[in-house]
């Protein structure tokens, strides 16, 4: 039967602060790892609607170029205030030069314009991962982490949103905590980020597929 540790698993990003991610919540399984950026690949227009769809256009893409099997990600943060966004376009929101900085002064000014109570600025970071074979085959896994955003933004840790988002039942954000702790991840277990969840799925699809 097909096994994953015998292949390359590409990472089919160019986002470093993801790529470090993927490679952090790999490692336990032990498979050789390369990504979209160390390739010098072309990044495909996401032009989804969904964060799956977007998954399988950057999976599908990368897996074509390099004829490896690719895994893929597309993630974000949707507030509930302010109808699910900033969603697919939360990369987008940071301008060209990707300054998270920007876009999270852009979400409280829409929040404060808004009025929204402190106590009702729930929101989720989502995580779609989308594991494509040369084949055509795909398959994928999503994770969510509730939680209320936070001003100021707090912590040295991570990137994108971490620094505004705090999970709930935990007093500080994601920014304030480090990555082992922010996945809480193990095969056995379910995780606590976003992401984590996602993988702890995917594990679980790839032990099964080993049988
Ligand atoms: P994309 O999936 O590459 O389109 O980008 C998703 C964007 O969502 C990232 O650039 C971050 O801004 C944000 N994001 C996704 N996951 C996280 C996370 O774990 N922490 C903070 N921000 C995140």
């Amino acid at each position: 039967m097909f096994n994953l540790n015998q292949h390359k698993l590409l990472i089919a990003s160019h986002n470093e602060g993801k790529i470090n991610e993927f490679r952090e919540l790999l490692k336990l399984l032990m498979i050789d790892i390369s990504s979209s950026k160390e390739l010098k690949l072309p990044e495909p227009i996401e032009d989804g609607n969904t964060f799956e769809e977007n998954a399988l256009i950057k999976a599908k893409s990368a897996s074509n170029l390099s004829n490896l099997i690719s895994l893929s990600d597309d993630s974000g943060i949707e507030i509930d205030a302010l109808n699910g966004q900033p969603g697919i376009y939360s990369a987008r929101w940071a301008g060209p030069n990707r300054d998270f900085n920007l876009a999270m002064r852009e979400v409280i000014k829409l929040l404060d314009d808004k009025k929204v109570p402190v106590s009702d600025r729930t929101a989720r970071f989502v995580c779609a991962l989308c594991l494509f074979y040369p084949s055509g085959e795909y398959h994928f896994f999503v994770g969510k982490v509730e939680g209320l955003v936070v001003w100021p933004p707090r912590g040295k840790y991570g990137f994108g949103y971490d620094a505004i988002f705090k999970p709930l039942n935990m007093n500080k954000t994601f920014g304030e905590i480090t990555s082992d702790e922010k996945h809480s991840w193990a095969p056995s277990k379910v995780g606590l980020s976003h992401r984590a969840k996602a993988f702890a799925k995917l594990v679980s699809y790839l032990s099964q597929r080993k049988k």
